[in-house]
């Protein structure tokens, strides 16, 4: 009986080419740690198809004269991941009752292993982010960057500060000693002057007629759930829309002439 002709292998299964110094018989770890990440690299990919999108967000070209200015939107970015994740730690000790607040904050402070050193990153952290946020603006600004095609991410922008003040606010009663107390206090009450909607505004910040317990546990929700949730959707088409639209070039770079117009011309 006629033998069957083998099937070709699939491509997958040629061996890889060597790299120099390679082929000596001998496998490094480095090859099998190589081989095994790239293996569960190449299993997600066939699984999901990310690498086409993480091609599309990361590979792309940038203007000629990108300077360190275009640094502060990711400086603002990695501000608020600290903010995140030292927020995660802070909340595994906080308790937002007004008899409890500030012994958990002080047992943090004073008691909790690298808890003094976590409290001051997301202290310090905010006033960082919140600096930031206003230098990336105003980079922003005298770029140009908002003008068209790129005003939706101006206003996502606009949004992602107001609501970034609103984390600074709302974070600054939680240690519920006096003076985040009567600055709240103080806080709340010009919300109350603002036309139209401030009224409304102060009950729901107060949650209640009265400032009192309830009025922690709503700062405590607003400011760990509500706004940042709101904050990491609206980062996350901030930069769709900077991937999209790429970074604008710095207003003193003149277009280079279209070689081809002038051909046209000549
Ligand atoms: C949480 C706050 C924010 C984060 C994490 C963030 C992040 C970024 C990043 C990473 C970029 C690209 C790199 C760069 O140009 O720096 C960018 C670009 C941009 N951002 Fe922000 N941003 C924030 C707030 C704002 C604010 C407050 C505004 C203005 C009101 C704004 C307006 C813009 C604009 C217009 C661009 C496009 C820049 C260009 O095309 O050159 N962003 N942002």
């Amino acid at each position: 009986m006629p033998k069957l002709k083998l099937p070709t292998p699939p491509k997958t299964l040629n061996p890889r080419p060597k790299r120099p110094g390679q082929g000596n018989g001998k496998v490094s770890a480095l090859d099998v740690a190589e081989e095994a990440a790239t293996t569960a690299v190449d299993w997600v990919d066939e699984r999901t198809s990310l690498s086409g999108a993480a091609r599309w967000a990361m590979f792309r070209k940038i203007p000629k004269g990108t300077n360190w200015f275009y640094t502060l939107g990711s400086a603002t970015l990695f501000a608020f991941l600290n903010q995140a994740v030292t927020g995660v730690f802070l909340a595994m000790y906080y308790d937002p009752s007004p008899t409890h607040a500030y012994e958990s904050i002080r047992y943090v402070t004073n008691e909790a292993f690298l808890g003094e050193f976590v409290r001051g990153m997301h202290k310090w952290g905010s006033t960082v982010m919140v600096v930031l946020i206003f230098l990336h603006m105003a980079r922003t600004f005298f770029f140009g960057a908002y003008k068209y095609p790129r005003e939706l991410n101006w206003v996502i922008g606009v949004a992602l500060l107001i609501l970034t003040m609103a984390m600074s606010f709302t974070g600054y009663l939680l240690p519920f000693d006096q003076r985040s107390y009567w600055a709240t206090i103080v806080g709340v009450n010009i919300n109350g002057t603002g036309p139209l909607v401030g009224p409304y505004l102060n009950d729901f910040l107060r949650a209640g007629p009265e400032f009192g317990a309830t009025t922690l546990s709503r700062f405590y929700a607003i400011h760990m759930l509500l706004i940042p949730g709101a904050i990491i959707a609206l980062i996350g088409a901030h930069l769709y829309l900077v991937a999209k639209l790429g970074t604008t070039a710095p207003p003193w770079l003149k277009a280079a002439p279209d070689e081809r117009l002038h051909e046209e011309r000549a």
